[in-house]
Formats: C-alpha cells, sequence, structure tokens
C-alpha cells in the first residue's frame, strides 16, 4: 500500500515537473502600428482574455510597431510559423495573391458603417477567409479602424490640388488606381517607412485613419490634413493554420471566444479612438484640418468614380455584385 501511494505522489510530482518544463502555448501576435490605436488596444485586449480564460495554459505576447516585421515580412513569418497571430490591413492581401480583399479600398464604397459590417460579418467576409485557407492561413475576426484622411504640405480641396504629388500607399492596386487617378504618383512603402519618408520629402503626402496619422506623428510633418472619408482601412486577424488546428479543442474554443470579445471591443472604439486622434491633431496647432464640403465631396466622388470600374475585373464581378447587394 505505502508503495502505491509512493508510487501515485512520485507520479503526481513528475506530470507538474513536466507541464511546467513544456510551458504555456505561446502565440506571437505581431502588427505594425503603435500600442495607443484601436488595433494595438484590441491586441492587448485579446491577449488578457486568452491569458484568463485559458488559466495561463496560452501566453500570448503582442509586438506592436513593427518591432518584429515589417508589412510584407510579417505575412511570410505567419506561413513560417515564426509569429502565429497577425491582423494586417485588408489592403495587404493582394501581393499576397489574394486580390479579393482589395475590395475595401475602393473609394466610396461603403455608405456605412453598418453596410461594412452586413459585408464583413456576412457571408462576403467568410468567403473572403476561406481564401486564405489555400495559403496556410486562417481568418478569425475583422477589426475595424476607420475612414481614412489624406495629408500633404499643400490643402487638398479638389481633385486637382493631387496633381503630382508623391503619395504614399500600402501595396494594394486599387489605392494605385486612386492615386493615379487624382493625378498623383502612388508609391508603395512599409508603414514603418512613412514618418521618415514624409519628413525627408520621399513622399509629399498619404492617406490613413486619424489614429495612425497621430499615433506615428505624421501630422508634424504634413501642413494639410483633408477629412475625405474616401475610403476605408480595417484588419483581417489571421492565425497559422497548422498552428490553429493543433490547439487542443477546449483551448481554441476558449481563444475563439477571447477573440470575439476582443472585436467587439475593436470595433467599439475604432471610431471614438479616430475622432480622439483627430482632435489632438486638431489641438497640436502643427497641421491644419479642413472637412471636405458638399461641392468638394461630389467633385471627389465623381473623379474616383473611374476607379471601381477599372478594378472590376481584378476584385471580380460577382463579388463586387454580391457587396452592391448589401448596400441596396
Ligand atoms: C498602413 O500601412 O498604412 C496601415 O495599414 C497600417 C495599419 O496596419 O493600420
Amino acid at each position: 500500500m505505502r508503495s502505491r501511494i509512493l508510487l501515485f505522489l512520485l507520479t503526481a510530482v513528475l506530470t507538474v515537473a513536466n507541464a511546467s518544463a513544456q510551458g504555456p502555448i505561446v502565440i506571437k501576435f505581431s502588427h505594425v502600428v503603435a500600442a495607443d490605436t484601436p488595433k494595438g488596444k484590441a491586441a492587448v485586449r485579446f491577449k488578457e482574455l486568452a491569458e484568463k480564460t485559458t488559466g495561463g495554459r496560452v501566453r500570448v505576447e503582442v509586438y506592436p510597431n513593427s518591432m518584429l516585421y515589417k508589412d510584407k515580412e510579417e505575412l511570410e513569418a505567419l506561413q513560417l510559423g515564426a509569429v502565429q497571430m497577425l491582423a494586417p490591413s485588408l489592403a495587404k492581401f493582394g501581393p499576397f495573391g489574394i486580390k479579393e480583399f482589395e475590395l475595401f479600398d475602393l473609394p466610396y464604397i461603403f455608405p456605412s458603417r453598418d453596410v461594412l459590417y452586413r459585408v464583413t460579418q456576412g457571408p462576403i467576409g467568410r468567403e473572403l477567409f476561406r481564401k486564405l485557407e489555400s495559403k496556410g492561413i486562417t481568418g478569425l475576426a475583422y477589426w475595424d479602424n476607420g475612414f481614412k484622411v489624406m495629408s500633404a504640405n499643400r490643402p487638398l480641396r479638389m481633385p486637382a490640388d493631387f496633381q503630382g504629388l508623391r503619395m504614399r500607399i500600402q501595396s494594394s492596386k486599387v489605392l494605385d488606381a486612386q492615386m493615379r487617378t487624382l493625378g498623383a504618383l502612388p508609391q508603395a512603402m512599409a508603414f514603418s517607412e512613412v514618418y521618415d519618408a514624409l519628413r525627408n520629402g520621399i513622399v509629399d503626402g498619404t492617406e490613413n485613419p486619424p489614429s495612425n496619422l497621430y499615433t506615428q506623428k505624421m501630422y508634424e510633418v504634413q501642413k494639410h490634413v483633408t477629412v475625405s472619408n474616401h475610403g476605408y482601412l480595417g484588419y483581417a486577424v489571421i492565425v497559422n493554420k497548422k498552428f490553429w488546428d493543433g490547439l487542443p479543442g477546449d483551448i481554441r474554443s476558449a481563444l475563439e471566444a477571447a477573440m470575439q470579445e476582443a472585436t467587439r471591443y475593436a470595433n467599439t472604439i475604432a471610431q471614438q479612438e479616430n475622432d480622439a486622434a483627430l482632435q489632438a491633431v486638431r489641438r497640436s496647432g502643427k497641421t491644419e484640418v479642413h472637412v471636405l464640403n458638399d461641392k468638394e465631396m461630389a467633385a471627389w466622388r465623381e473623379a474616383l468614380l473611374p476607379v471601381q470600374r477599372d478594378l472590376e475585373s481584378r476584385i471580380g464581378r460577382d463579388l463586387l455584385s454580391s457587396v452592391n447587394k448589401e448596400i441596396a
């Protein structure tokens, strides 16, 4: 009997020692923006929820500000399994071979956030995620940021004001077409390089939601900002499929629930964070903020109309007509 108890105790000690030697499952979550942005905050919220609900069996390490990888590299790192989770902007999937995501870059495509949510939370969003599977990636959620502003060192009121400006874009063919249609010269560049490129005059201007413009201090090197809301910027939270499928079922379910909660949080704070960032840019006095009036907005919309027609075959006619049904 005594020896049986000793054996039992020894087994228990060894099991505990083995579990702690294995340590928790680590999720490296890399992203390119500041911690103090909608995406940065939601990533931290996910970490907190995931670690709590799994009772410490999972550790999430969040690496903001391109600390680990720049835009293109992070997608490669995810595929190789060097990181497990990312939240790239939807504009970054085109060069990766999934052009359909560029639908989100089309100027003035979403008349409201409600329509946008119908697209991301419904069958269209799910179908887009299915396209990631062949790349070894699983899509978990869509996180909001917001609608973009334009900036430069000259006022940008009418489309003609863009003539000849070198404008930094994300590497999306739709954004390239958008800038060319306005008469500007698009330059694709990693997010982490934008501030220096603006400061050193390598590019003249850029576009982003106010939260990025503010937290990257781009407004300090741009004299004019135009609130045009001409395009959307959101994220796909993605994981390495092999890693995700290999997780114990209970852990995966707990992480899915944590992600749902973090997504609700992300999509609740996005607008507030962007409003606050725009306010802070205004208060800084370093840049003049102009909100397009109705006449200017109509001129922008009209100038940008050809982009959708020209890019229709790249994005997919069927996909666009499903989106248009959500809008109608
Ligand atoms: C950009 O590259 O401009 C942004 O997409 C960065 C981001 O992730 O918000």
